[in-house]
């Protein structure tokens, strides 16, 4: 198929009131240009172009490959953006689609339809529009009595009779390239904005006796586009329940979807269970059969099968098979935890590697640290990894056991199958098999509790 695609999304986003472009604001962890690209992507065009303006590069850059990208210095309007794409489009034969950036929830099957009706009425343009209870903000379709559209009219250039029109544009577009561009130079910017609106090349179009279609999309949730961030919240709401459905149909139970947050970027493996008030975002990946939450926050993560995740943190970390975690855990970015590992309540770990079966059940802290296979760091552990400038690496080998309150001060390491005494402040390597113990020597004073008594009340001891 002869089809291009032209992604307008050089606006601000004023009405976002946010120093950040609109179409980089998140909708289900993905930037929103993202999602339409996407769309465009599955819909199956090939040549797309994507017109930036403002923080051009910030947006050009945040995209990932296979887009073309051109400017638009001065934001004059959508008709001047989709100008900008002349070059881009320069010898390209056949129809284009025109989306707008700030749309995350279109689908690719709609713009298909879109095309195909395009095509088979053998339009000039064919706009898609949706019936709305609420109409507001969006640009109104007006037909003329035997229903064919004649024009848009956009909400702050309408009459009072226009805005009753439940009908509206949803900024989606399918062009003839052949003549689109000698159109949109005849534009006017003489309304309410003083842009040049993309819209009114409808009513140029059908002036000119050209075909003029209109394609009206079945669920009107899909267009919706996020203009404030009240509309973020909504569309947000609507992808978010949109990602649930994909997860359980594709075999994974979300036991309470009302309280739970999984961004369109994550992968979960069928069997797994999602408890509720569990968020998983970014690049987060988990395998088969695990159990995740309640209350668990993965971001980064990536889970091997058979994980247990209970009232934890994890972020920016490889977590192996049959892992136990939490609750109450804290697991920061960098760490590996190898196939079986055990991390229990309260503990909190950094940038460590942790061998096969090793346990760290409660109370600890691990940063910095390489860890073996098959390691026990008893109740309320903890590497003291940073004297105050520096960052060191605490070792411990495989089978070592480290008594509860170690201190252990980095650098230092224990060796495979040493011990450390309990409450000890372990400044100095331990040998391999050796007992390293740093701690005060046990005095007991007898009979001490009983004089103490009659010192303190001597008539109560009598
Ligand atoms: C636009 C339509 C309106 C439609 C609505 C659907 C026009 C004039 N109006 O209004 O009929 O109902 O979308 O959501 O087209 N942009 C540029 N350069 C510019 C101006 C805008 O690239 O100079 C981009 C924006 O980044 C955005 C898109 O075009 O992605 C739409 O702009 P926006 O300001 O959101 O237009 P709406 O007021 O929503
Ligand atoms: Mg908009």
């Amino acid at each position: 198929m002869q089809l291009a695609a032209v992604i307008l999304a050089a606006g601000k986003g004023t009405r976002m009131k946010s120093g950040l472009p609109k179409v980089l604001h998140k909708v289900g962890g993905r930037a929103m240009v993202e999602h339409v690209l996407l769309a465009v992507k599955k819909a199956g065009v090939q040549k797309i172009i994507l017109v930036v303006g403002y923080q051009g590069n910030l947006v050009a850059g945040a995209i990932e490959g296979g887009v073309e990208i051109a400017h638009q210095r001065e934001q004059l309007g959508t008709a001047h953006a989709l100008m900008q794409a002349r070059d881009a489009l320069e010898g390209v034969d056949g129809d284009v689609l025109v989306l707008c950036g700030d749309t995350p929830l279109l689908r690719p099957e709609t713009l298909r339809d879109l095309y195909r009706q395009h095509t088979r009425m053998g339009n000039a343009v064919t706009v898609l529009t949706a019936e709305l209870a609420d109409p507001a903000g969006y640009g109104r379709v007006i037909r003329s009595p035997d229903g064919r559209v004649g024009r848009i009219v956009e909400q702050k250039d309408a009459a009072p009779e226009e805005l009753r029109v439940r009908e509206i544009n949803t900024g989606v577009y399918c062009f003839r390239l052949r003549g689109l561009f000698d159109a949109l130079a005849a534009l006017r910017s003489d309304n309410a904005q003083g842009e040049y609106y993309l819209t009114d090349i409808i009513e140029y179009y059908a002036g000119q006796g050209e075909p003029v279609g209109a394609v009206r999309v079945e669920d009107a949730s899909e267009i919706m586009g996020i203009n404030d961030r009240r509309q973020l919240a909504a569309v947000e709401k609507i992808m978010r329940r949109r990602v649930l459905e994909r997860l359980m149909l594709s075999g994974i139970t979300i036991m309470d979807p009302d309280t739970t947050f999984i961004d369109d970027t994550v992968e979960i493996g069928s069997d797994t269970i999602v408890y509720p008030f569990t968020f998983i975002e970014g690049k987060s990946k988990i395998g088969e059969n695990c159990n995740i939450g309640p209350s668990a926050r993965l971001a980064g993560a990536v889970l091997g099968k058979d994980v247990t995740v209970q009232y934890s943190v994890i972020t920016e970390s490889t977590v192996g098979d049959g892992c136990r975690i939490g609750p109450y855990a804290y697991i920061r970015p960098g760490c590996v935890l190898e196939r079986g590992v055990k991390v229990g309540d309260f503990v909190e770990l950094k940038n460590a590697r942790l061998g096969e079966g090793s346990k760290v059940p409660h109370l600890s802290y691990v940063g910095d640290a390489l860890v073996g296979r098959g390691v026990n760091i008893g109740a309320g552990a903890i590497t003291c990894n940073y004297d105050g400038e520096r960052k060191s690496l605490t070792q411990i080998e495989d089978n070592a056991f480290i008594g509860s309150n170690t201190n252990l001060v980095a650098p230092v390491r224990v060796g495979a199958g040493a011990v450390t005494g309990a409450g000890s402040t372990i400044t100095k390597d331990v040998p391999p098999g050796a007992l390293g113990v740093a701690r005060g020597k046990q005095k007991n004073i007898a009979d001490w509790a009983a004089r103490k008594k009659r010192l303190v009340s001597p008539s109560k001891a009598d």
